[in-house]
């Protein structure tokens, strides 16, 4: 049996490159590896755009296309979305009443995007619960693995230590403590050399066009001291090498980074080269989306199909949790047995009843034969 595997991707946006690269690569490698859920968490986005939802359903459109025509098989991982999910609802509830108010104010991304994010009022309870939806989402499919980067690691440790408080306050073996998967994934910057990000405006999406790519690269900082093509460059100063990096092959790595140390190329040239190389990275996914948009129920499928699974996941281990905070007597595991016993109860009787007759039968010819003695040696 395959290890399982939960990580969760927030609609805030059209997916981008960073995405791409940084996550969603590795999900479709370890789709091969484990029993993966991939969770679209689009209550989790509520939580800071509570005030204009609009945009939510696009970008849930946009991420489920991209999942799929970036490579996940709904053959081979659970493709959901939170909202339709019911359990981690009810699961982030039940957890909110044995969670602390200190330990989530202590997560260092509370107090965090509160200073960043200037133009939302973050001051609300579901913003501070964020960590324990998180937490219900990983906690209720019992997964041991959490691929996730690296600034997702305290929200692991407190989805850790609300398992622990879990078991200590209801039973021991209920809930699985969950590991980081920290695989290498390459920091994607963006236009502006600052990590790529919507809410940085720097990005490139995964469905810009060529054209419109080609455009955002040409104008992409490069190294600030070459200001003439002559002036020869450190291309690790240059954003446009980092994401050479990730896109090109090593040889090309190798090749335009000397040529930009001795001059030998200039600016432009390097972009074109990476231009050519984001498209040919970008080229298979397109293809699979212009399949996919010919066919719009398949997306819909794939959603239901997976919302199902995910479902029916987390309803045995919400069955085990209700069990265990006493807000139910029974469980459905619990039916199961006692029908099992029943039926195995009544197949004994009839056994036994049978076995009766039988008896009764052997002893009325038994009977019939010692009458026979006993008269004969005069006993009766
Ligand atoms: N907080 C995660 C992020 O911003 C998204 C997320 C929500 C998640 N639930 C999850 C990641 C469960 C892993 C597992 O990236």
């Amino acid at each position: 049996m395959k290890e399982r595997v939960l990580s969760g991707m927030q609609p805030s946006g059209y997916l981008h490159l960073g995405n791409f690269a940084g996550a969603l690569k590795n999900w479709v490698r370890l789709q091969d590896i484990y029993e993966c859920f991939y969770c679209i968490v689009d209550w989790h986005a509520l939580t800071s755009n509570y005030a204009a939802p609009a945009p939510i359903a696009d970008y849930k459109q946009d991420m489920l296309l991209n999942f799929i025509a970036a490579g996940l098989d709904p053959n081979k991982c659970t493709i959901f979305l939170q909202s339709e999910v019911k359990q981690h609802a009810e699961l982030h509830l039940l957890l909110s009443m044995i969670t602390p108010l200190g330990w989530l104010e202590r997560v260092p991304t509370y107090k965090e995007k509160q200073t960043e994010i200037k133009d939302k009022d973050l001051n609300t309870y579901g913003f501070l619960g964020y960590p324990v939806l998180q937490a219900a989402d990983i906690l209720v499919y019992r997964a041991r693995h959490i691929p996730v980067g690296v600034d997702q690691i305290p929200h692991l440790e407190l989805t850790r230590e609300i398992a622990r408080r879990f078991e200590f306050l209801y039973g021991q073996g209920i809930l699985v403590e969950p590991e980081g998967l920290l695989t290498e994934s390459p920091k994607v910057v963006g236009l502006d050399g600052r990590k790529m990000s919507k809410s940085y405006d720097n990005a490139i999406y995964l469905s810009d066009t060529p054209e419109i790519i080609e455009k955002k690269i040409k104008t992409m900082m490069t190294d600030p001291a070459r200001k003439r093509k002559t002036d020869t460059g450190d291309p690790e100063l240059s954003p446009v090498f980092a994401l050479h990096k990730i896109f090109s092959s090593s040889e090309e790595i190798g090749r335009v980074a000397a040529a930009c140390k001795t001059a030998e190329i200039g600016c432009i040239d390097c972009k074109a080269i990476l231009i050519k190389n984001v498209l040919k990275v970008l080229q298979p996914l397109w293809k699979r989306r212009e399949g996919l948009a010919k066919s719009p129920s398949v997306l819909k499928d794939i959603l239901n199909e997976g919302n199902k699974r995910a479902a029916t996941e987390a309803e045995k281990t919400m069955e085990i949790i209700r069990k265990a905070m006493k807000l139910s007597k029974i469980t459905k595991a619990e039916i199961d047995i006692n029908h099992a016993f029943m039926t195995l109860k009544e197949l004994l009787i009839k056994h036994y009843h049978d076995e009766g007759k039988v008896k009764a039968e052997a002893a009325a010819e038994a009977e019939k034969t010692m009458g026979i003695i006993r008269k004969a040696m005069k006993i009766s």
